[in-house]
């Protein structure tokens, strides 16, 4: 599997208008989001985590002028075969996913309004801040935080779980198998909902190969198919889930004003979510404002994002100058780029 870690400018003069965007704080937004976004592609000046003062941060991202995604809920099609439609599907650790090169091949027009799939292929990046932030693609942390929970014995049972920048939707599918009460997946894309999660959710548990819950039993890993699959029955497991897109702070708004509100989660797991510095304020609030009282978020990160700046370490030193949480890193892997799990609660949790 190819993980690339590009970064790319967005240069779409248009980019907010073929999005859902808020415009936030100033009528010049445009040229200085390009700015933010130039300083945050620019390469890294040193290899070490920068521990710059959390509220410093703060300030400076309010000051720039951000274009903030908006958020929604995308409602699960009747027809599951829909979801399925065009879909190829490979498999990995025994899940299915949508395979990515499909994706990019067949993806344009209303199954990508957003135009991510071709700005990600047309600039060979993974990220493009502020407009597309990853999620088409599985990301190597998402698997270490899997072998964490066989590893730690993380319970999902009857727990409400929320995937935060789910991307594939790997981990809340795991969380389902797991029988978790209640599972919402979060991306930043809309098309990353429809095209990758939903079709991923479907097919792992509605489908051939489908565990959704740990008393039944497991089929063997298949080899990849290469015809579209047809989802079968069991609408049931989606009944246990909810779908959003959107920027942190907007999606976590929508949350608790929801004419459908739901209670705190349990649990929250996100992989691969904190190379970006601008963003770690709304990630902290978001986590603050949604995570139960004495609940746990997972979170699954390489040490340090080279090329973006975030990292482990700035991260825990953004949290520890906010004194919301207390964290612990509970792992860490040293093939390849370093990467580590860390375990979030709030400091009054028991
Ligand atoms: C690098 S991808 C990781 C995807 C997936 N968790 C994985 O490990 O494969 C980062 C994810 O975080 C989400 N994300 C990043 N910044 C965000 C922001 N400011 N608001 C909302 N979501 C964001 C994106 O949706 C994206 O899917």
């Amino acid at each position: 599997m190819d993980f690339r870690f590009d970064f790319a400018v967005d240069e779409n003069e248009n980019s907010e208008a073929d999005g859902d965007f808020l415009l936030l704080y100033s009528p010049n937004h445009k040229q200085e989001s390009r700015e933010k976004s130039r300083e945050t592609a620019g390469p890294a000046a040193d290899c070490s985590p920068k521990l710059a003062a959390a509220e410093h941060r703060d300030e400076a991202a309010s000051k720039k002028n951000l274009c903030v995604k908006a958020a929604k809920e995308h409602s699960i099609p009747e027809d599951l075969n829909k979801v399925l439609e065009n879909k190829v599907m490979e498999t990995v650790l025994d899940l299915s996913h949508v395979k990515l090169s499909v994706v990019e091949m067949t993806c344009s027009g209303d199954t990508d309004s957003e135009g991510i799939v071709s700005k990600s292929v047309s600039s060979h990046s993974d990220l493009i801040p502020g407009v597309y932030e990853g999620g088409l693609k599985i990301w190597e942390c998402t698997f270490d935080l899997m072998d964490y929970f066989s590893e730690a014995g993380v319970e999902f049972t009857n727990k409400t779980v929320l995937d935060l920048g789910c991307g594939a939707g790997l981990l809340g599918i795991v969380a389902l198998q797991g029988d978790a009460a209640r599972v919402h997946f979060q991306d930043y894309n809309s098309t990353v909902i429809d095209e990758i999660t939903l079709p991923n959710v479907v097919a792992n548990c509605t489908g051939e190969g489908r565990r959704v819950g740990r008393g039944e039993d497991t089929k063997a890993s298949q080899p990849p198919s290469k015809r579209p699959r047809k989802a079968q029955g069991s609408p049931d497991v989606l009944s246990r889930c909810r779908f959003f897109s959107g920027e942190w702070s907007q999606v976590s708004q929508l949350l608790l004003n929801s004419s459908q509100p739901c209670s705190k989660y349990d649990v929250i797991l996100t992989s691969e979510t904190i190379y970006n510095p601008d963003y770690y304020s709304a990630l902290h609030d978001t986590l603050a404002q949604l995570l139960e009282r004495n609940g746990r978020v997972y979170l699954a990160s390489k040490v340090h994002y080279f090329g973006v700046g975030g990292g482990i370490y700035l991260f825990e030193k953004f949290i520890e100058e906010k004194n919301v949480f207390r964290t612990s890193v509970v792992k860490t892997i040293d093939q390849g780029l370093q990467r580590c799990i860390m375990e979030i609660a709030f400091k009054n949790s028991s």
